[in-house]
């Protein structure tokens, strides 16, 4: 396949879920759902770094990635709730821009993922101050060891198994939904003749942490 459909179909979203799937199944890539978040820094400069996609609302159209709230996105985000999500695909000869605004996930949904995290991972979660300097590895060990025995595992030793102990979601933690306000749709053609296809719609908001979206308009741009 090298293009989209003569007509662009009316709706992006199945289109960037069968994409994500066939991403699922590629196996020279060990993360194949990570996306560059893209986000406004201070003074409206850009920032941008990887982030893991950990789930795709296909109905209402977000993205979900988790984080520190605190962290130098976190507070971006808080700043301007805006972001942009890109995925590419080079064996797949795919792009993917998502773009819209975010909200945090609602605390129950953070707290089911938290759980389903690795003893280790929630422990980091605990005790990375994250996207602030730290002075040494070994403090950031020794803060892993406090963590650690505060909720009575071993310190020195996080590989091995949890302790029955509960390790709940620090508050400072948690899930981000980008909502898709436009997608672009990207795909490689021959002699550079790409194809692509920008959807938007209006987005009108639906609660606390959700939106509804309108009908999509679709056009499609010169590569
Ligand atoms: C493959 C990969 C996956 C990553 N996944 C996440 C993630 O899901 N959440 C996260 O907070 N950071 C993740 N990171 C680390 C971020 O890229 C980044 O270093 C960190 O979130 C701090 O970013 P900030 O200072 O801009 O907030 C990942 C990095 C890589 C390379």
């Amino acid at each position: 396949m090298t293009d989209l459909g003569a007509a662009p179909p009316g709706d992006p979203l199945p289109i960037l879920k069968q994409w994500l799937e066939r991403a699922a199944e590629l196996t020279d890539r060990p993360n194949p759902h990570s996306l560059v978040l893209s986000t406004t820094g201070a003074e409206g400069c850009p920032d941008a770094r990887v982030v893991l996609l950990k789930r795709f609302d296909e109905r209402t159209g977000y993205l979900v990635f988790y984080t520190n709230y605190e962290s130098a996105k976190g507070r971006q985000l808080e700043a301007l709730a805006e972001a942009c999500a890109v995925f590419h695909w080079d064996r797949l000869g795919l792009q993917a821009r998502i773009r819209g605004p975010v909200l945090a996930s609602p605390a129950e949904e953070s707290d089911a993922y938290f759980a389903t995290r690795s003893w280790q991972s929630r422990l980091a979660a605990w005790s990375s101050a994250q996207s602030q300097p730290v002075s040494s590895r070994a403090e950031l060990n020794a803060r892993m060891n406090e963590t650690a025995a505060r909720f009575g595992g071993d310190p020195g030793d996080w590989s091995r198994a949890a302790p029955p102990r509960v390790v709940a979601r620090p508050s400072f933690w948690g899930g981000y939904r980008l909502f898709a306000r436009a997608v672009e749709l990207w795909m490689q053609g021959q002699a550079r003749l790409h194809d692509r296809i920008l959807w938007s719609r209006n987005l009108e908001a639906a609660g606390e942490s959700s939106f509804r979206g309108g009908p999509w308009t679709a056009k499609r741009l010169q590569p």
